[in-house]
């Protein structure tokens, strides 16, 4: 590559390794100050490789720090994706001074029993940090958990159930979520399946996160199953379903109006678009609000080895905040931009009240750029017709995307969004996302970087995030309306510093 064309497309906020691969987000928590971000890496090459941990901390879930790799695979196999926890009671005995031990759970990938076609590919398997997450050591009896005879058997999540004080782990095994249990975070006691008879199965299980979350308005507690699976996603390929239900300490029971809602769609996305994959939340956000905050790895199975980068490979999506709330009759989990973006708001655009009986067009030139932005709007008085949002740059590039009203369906076209031709599977067709709300009035918040956009409607009930490697940076939007009596009742676009 020219020197310099590198640099074109790391994106100017979304956390990218410095060099070389990086595929799922692992083993996130927080303390004393710091969110940790672990990460599926291969510092050899730009491909897929023999799996470490690579680390990164962030005092404000933006600006990002990389560490040094925190574990690297051994003789026992490769590191592949887990979790985090910090053992505040030090229930695991790992303890060495009087800070709480971090204990991390991974699943030990070994490539010899790969080669000669052995089924118990997969162990589970922990490390520990005496000094609050910076360094790292693998449990002298691992594997802590055996294979049972399950070729995919792998990604253990470990949650704290506060109302039973155990620690619950849950991880992907081929067709279905299996639960187990630990008092100690060493021995494990399997618990319960889920899922074999419900939600989307077009390919392998991957990746789950459990936790409880509490209804705004209601109140209530229920637990959420996220469940990544490749392929099989909603516009082909990987993707992220979620459940709701109840836990009783020991079974994942879908909650009956979730249910209903979910047998009529067969699945519910936490993400649309083709490039969120392999999600999980932090473990050990303090504080009243209890906020669930989430990140995925902004990058599709389809093409992840093959997009335009060569020094560095992949992106993070933006850290997202997960609510629950009941729209009708039934719960739904809705994604939120971090509340942190607003410390970063630089320069912004303000308008209200402007009538699309003629398209609403911005130039960047005259105020915020959009490469490094976040723009929030609501639309009024919608009909039954297409509201279409379009970038566009001097090179010819455009990314489109917007509702279709008619047909109650999100879309994003990136099909001439710059560079396509790396992967046939790239920008095959349009990706479209439903639209769960009838209501004539829409919002979106949009997030912008380099090579990305991130589109949230209805409140983060529908979200839709796709990448991009676009000729030059996008310059321009439009907003154009099928039907001219809508109005755009407020749009804000700020510019973000970093
Ligand atoms: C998901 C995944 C995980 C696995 C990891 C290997 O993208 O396939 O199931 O642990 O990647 O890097």
């Amino acid at each position: 590559p020219v020197a310099g064309e590198e640099e074109r497309y790391r994106p100017n906020f979304h956390f990218t390794p410095k060099e070389k691969w990086m595929n799922d987000p692992n083993g996130m928590f927080y303390y004393n100050g710091y969110y940790h971000l672990f990460f599926q890496h291969y510092p050899d090459s730009t491909v897929w490789g023999p799996m470490h941990w690579g680390h990164a901390v962030s005092t404000d879930l933006l600006n990002w720090k990389e560490l040094p790799i925190a574990l690297y695979p051994g003789e026992e196999g490769y590191i592949f994706s887990g979790s985090a926890v910090v053992d505040h009671e030090n229930t695991s005995g790992l303890s060495t001074n009087d800070a709480p031990p971090v204990v991390a759970m991974y699943t030990i990938h070994d490539p010899e029993k790969e080669d000669k076609d052995q089924v118990d590919v997969e162990t589970q398997g922990i490390a520990y940090s005496t000094d609050e997450g910076m360094t790292w050591t693998k449990y002298r009896d691992n594997p802590v958990i055996q294979n049972p005879g399950i070729r995919d058997f792998r990604d253990p999540k470990v949650v704290r159930d506060t109302i039973r004080n155990q620690w619950i782990m849950v991880l992907a095994a081929q067709d279905r979520a299996k639960f187990y249990r630990s008092d100690n975070l060493k021995d494990w006691e399997f618990l319960s399946d889920f899922g074999v008879n419900t939600g989307a199965h077009g390919g392998v299980w991957e990746c789950p996160d459990f936790f409880p979350l509490t209804a705004g308005g209601t109140g209530e507690t229920k637990w959420v199953l996220l469940q990544s699976l490749n392929p099989g996603g909603p516009n082909s390929g990987s993707a992220t379903q979620y459940f709701i239900g109840d836990f009783d300490g020991t079974t994942f029971t879908l909650d009956p109006e979730f249910e209903v809602e979910l047998n009529k769609r067969k699945a519910f996305w936490i993400d649309y678009g083709k490039d969120n994959y392999a999600g999980v939340t932090w473990s050990g956000i303090p504080g009243s609000d209890g906020r669930k905050l989430f990140i995925g790895w902004m990058s599709n199975w389809e093409y992840a080895q093959e997009v335009p980068t060569t020094a560095w490979r992949s992106a993070m999506t933006l850290p997202r905040e997960l609510q629950l709330v009941k729209s009708g009759t039934a719960y739904q989990l809705v994604s939120q931009p971090i509340r942190e973006l607003k410390d970063f708001r630089a320069k912004a655009i303000k308008k209200q009240n402007i009538a699309l009986d003629a398209p609403f067009v911005y130039r960047s030139e005259k105020g915020p750029a959009l490469s490094s932005t976040e723009i929030k709007l609501t639309l009024e008085g919608l009909g039954d017709s297409t509201y279409r949002f379009e970038l566009y740059n001097t090179g010819g590039d455009t990314l489109s995307f917007g509702l279709n009203n008619a047909k109650k369906e999100f879309f994003m076209d990136r099909r001439k969004a710059g560079q396509t031709d790396f992967s046939e599977k790239f920008a095959a067709k349009i990706s479209t996302a439903p639209r769960f709300s009838s209501a004539d009035t829409l919002d979106m918040h949009i997030i912008l970087d380099k090579t990305s956009a991130e589109v949230f409607y209805d409140n983060g009930t529908t979200v839709m995030t796709e990448v991009f490697f676009l000729k030059a940076p996008f310059d321009t939007f439009s907003l154009n309306a099928g039907d001219p009596g809508s109005t755009v009742k407020s749009i804000a676009i700020h510019q973000l510093k970093f």
